[in-house]
Formats: C-alpha cells, sequence, structure tokens
C-alpha cells in the first residue's frame, strides 16, 4: 500500500484531479530541472503543436510553450529513475484500479515570460489513448505575483493550482477543461500522460 497513490486514486475518483507535492523525490526534482536548463541553453527545444496535424499560426494563437520530449529507454540518471517512478505508479492503478494503461509519454516544457496554454482538454478528438495527465513543476522560486497559474474548470468552482517547485498534478485527460495563464517569468515542468 502506497499511502500517497492511495490518496491521489481517492482525490481522481472523487475530483478527476489530485494535487500530489512530492510525489517525486528531491534529487530527481533537481536532476530533471538540471536537464531541462541544459536543454533551454543548447536551444534544444521545440515550439509545441496543437492536436495531431495542425498550422504554426494557428497552434500560436493556443499555445506557446516549447516542449521536448524524455526518451523511454533515457539512461540520464534522473530521466531513468523517472520514468521507472512512472512505471511503478502505472503499475499500481492498473492493480489497485484497473486502469489499463499500458504506456506513457512524457516531455519537458518551457513557458517563457508571457507564453500561455489556452483553455482545452489532452484527449484528442481522434485518438482517446490518453487516460491521465500529469505535470510535475520544476520552478524553484515562485510567487503568486509570477502568474503561470494552471486553471481548472470544474463545473462548480474553478481552481488556480500554483506551479511550485515539486508540485505534481494529476487529472483526468478525457475531461477536465484547463489553461495555462501567462507566467512573468520563464515556467519550467515535466508534463505528461499515461496511455491505454
Ligand atoms: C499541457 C498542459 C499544464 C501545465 O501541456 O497540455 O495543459 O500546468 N499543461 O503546464
Ligand atoms: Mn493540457
Amino acid at each position: 500500500m502506497n499511502p500517497l497513490y492511495e490518496r491521489v486514486i481517492d482525490d481522481l475518483i472523487v475530483n478527476s484531479y489530485a494535487i500530489a507535492d512530492g510525489f517525486l523525490e528531491e534529487a530527481v526534482l533537481q536532476g530533471l530541472r538540471n536537464q531541462l536548463l541544459l536543454k533551454i541553453a543548447a536551444e534544444d527545444l521545440n515550439r509545441a503543436g496543437v492536436g495531431n496535424k495542425t498550422n504554426l499560426v494557428k497552434n500560436q494563437q493556443i499555445r506557446t510553450d516549447k516542449i521536448q520530449w524524455i526518451a523511454a529507454d533515457s539512461t540520464e540518471p534522473s530521466e531513468e529513475i523517472f520514468n521507472r517512478q512512472i512505471k511503478d505508479f502505472c503499475d499500481y492503478l492498473n492493480r489497485t484500479c484497473y486502469a489499463g494503461i499500458r504506456d506513457a509519454e512524457f516531455h519537458y516544457a518551457c513557458f517563457e515570460k508571457g507564453a500561455f496554454y489556452k483553455r482545452h482538454i489532452d484527449r484528442f478528438r481522434n485518438d482517446n489513448a490518453r487516460k491521465f495527465s500529469m505535470v510535475t513543476y520544476l520552478n524553484d522560486t515562485w510567487e503568486e505575483h509570477d502568474g503561470g497559474h494552471l486553471m481548472i474548470y470544474k463545473d462548480q468552482a474553478d481552481i488556480a493550482v500554483s506551479p511550485i517547485w515539486g508540485r505534481t498534478v494529476i487529472f483526468k485527460s478525457d475531461v477536465l477543461e484547463h489553461e495555462v495563464m501567462v507566467a512573468q517569468k520563464d515556467r519550467l515542468s515535466v508534463t505528461g500522460w499515461l496511455r491505454g
């Protein structure tokens, strides 16, 4: 029994989302942040797309973050530990909830100052593989006035989540509408999907 995983599952069932600060260990967070900073310095991130295929102009009105995928067979130590922990979590969901998750895909993301991602859901119209979305924030200092909130739109109330260090947000990819608000400085994360 993993108490943190159990709490996340309970929250997913009740609210369709869960916030799990400390889902990843400090050393992994540091390692992933360092990898992302290296990629930013090497200009190794690309403008993210929307849906399966669309044009750049349309993209830029919807989202302006930059991303780089994490290889599933990476041998970089923090990425390897990260991939293993995601696999462990998927196995747990399958074992305890028959979640039917087959694989995972994750990318680094940088929302540069002024970047955004307009209100959307994560599941593509023509592909329903994405079951759960997961975002872990790698911002070592983040204050309310830095903005960049993840807005989660629920029937009853909208929730504004601050992208603070080590916070992981997990939500059902098919139902939750959400948005990344403009940030006042670079906003770093690892984002991905558990797929069936
Ligand atoms: C996404 C997304 C949320 C966040 O990449 O699809 O909604 O908080 N990210 O970065
Ligand atoms: Mn999204």
